[in-house]
């Protein structure tokens, strides 16, 4: 049996208006480059968040392959091309290098990409989010596939009863370790908590098929300055022996809170909402993400269902903008604003620099 692909790869090529949206001539434009590439690609869909473009594509080259990444480069570039003549904010922000060199990863877009067989029905979710960082799904991957308040199928489903692995990374090392759950449910969270340190990268079920992937990419700490969090993209496979659609969408019902928000310095609520409400206002946020489902039907992308467009998640909106102005009124005291060892890209250094001379020691 043959296998699909599902790549999404995605970058900031530049804001409309500031860091708020995408223009639709990028949209459009990135449309055109994908459907020029036909003959690559199964099927793809475009889709925004926030600043974010986010290039989905079905094919049936394998995870890292040079032909996706290479045509995923070129329409950032061709998009950044589009970007600089509107005058858009940032214009080819993500991209740090001038020329590909046959993988995207760590020239600044981000990607999650999962080869797996295509089963009889193949549901899929991608999540993408706007102003915040990939340590942000820790909370919900976790509560999906680790939880059994939230995914009842945990207890209930024989095919999922006996639990998940989960690869994790740790962004500041460069190094990834693999857990087993429930066994060790207790050391995982150890880690994951440090959501912007360590993060969730992959899951798969113990019969090692792929459920869920990430991008970790950590722009910032790429770039050695401030260029911007990476917002990020996962992929969830359902049903049939894992968590359900809707045991999927649960851990969103309760916005949790993730680090990004204004020049990415800072705490608040995760806000999920449908498309049209994926345009970050308030304070450059709230932080938000969408849901759209996809069935693959041969490869091809049947969908999107914007699943938070939903009024179930009306009441997650509300408890999020009660959090928003919560966190607010704290403006440049923690926990609003990230602590001194996460600002080291913005003006800290050189305070600290000032200051340096003028400490005294307290002798009294
Ligand atoms: C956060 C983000 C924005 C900008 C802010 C300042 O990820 O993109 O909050 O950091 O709008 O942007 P500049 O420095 O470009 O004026
Ligand atoms: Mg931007
Ligand atoms: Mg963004």
């Amino acid at each position: 049996m043959s296998k699909v692909t599902l790549s999404v790869i995605k970058a900031d090529v530049g804001g409309w208006v500031g860091h708020s949206g995408v223009h639709p001539a990028l949209m459009e434009r990135a449309k055109d480059c994908l459907e020029a590439a036909k003959g690559l690609l199964t099927d793809y869909y475009v889709a925004s968040c926030g600043d974010d473009l986010n290039l989905v594509m079905t094919h049936a080259l394998g995870v890292d392959s040079e032909a996706v990444h290479r045509l995923a480069w070129d329409t950032f570039v061709a998009c950044t091309g589009v970007a600089k003549k509107l005058k858009l904010y940032g214009a080819g922000q993500d991209l740090l290098s001038d020329a590909f060199s046959g993988n995207v990863k760590g020239m600044g877009p981000g990607v999650a990409e999962m080869e797996f067989e295509e089963r009889p029905s193949e549901p899929v979710i991608i999540f993408m989010a706007d102003k915040t960082e990939p340590g942000a799904w820790n909370f919900p991957v976790f509560k999906i596939f680790a939880d059994p308040f939230n995914t009842s199928g945990l207890v209930i489903d024989p095919k999922m009863h006996a639990g998940f692995r989960f690869e994790v990374h740790d962004l500041y090392e460069n190094k990834k370790v693999l857990f087993s759950l429930p066994e060790e449910y207790y050391d995982i969270l150890v880690l994951i908590g440090a959501a912007g340190h360590y993060t969730i990268k992959s899951v798969y079920s113990k019969s090692g098929d792929i459920a869920s992937v990430s991008t970790t990419q950590r722009l910032n700490l790429m770039a050695g300055r401030y260029v911007g969090k990476d917002d990020p993209v996962l992929i969830v496979r359902a049903q049939s022996g894992l968590p359900a659609v809707g045991e999927v969408l649960e851990p969103f019902a309760h916005p949790h809170i993730v680090s990004g928000w204004m020049r990415g310095s800072h705490n608040g609520p995760l806000m999920p909402v449908s498309v049209a409400d994926a345009h970050p206002t308030r304070f450059d946020g709230p932080p938000r993400v969408i849901a759209l489902g996809f069935q693959l039907c041969e490869g091809r992308l049947l969908g999107p269902q914007d699943f938070f467009a939903d009024p179930a998640f009306d009441r997650a909106r509300s408890e999020a903008l009660e959090l928003a102005d919560f966190f607010r009124r704290l403006g440049p005291f923690e926990p609003h604003r990230l602590p001194l060892d996460e600002m080291e890209y913005t003006t800290m250094p050189e305070v600290m620099k000032r200051l340096k001379d003028r400490f005294e020691d307290i002798t009294d």
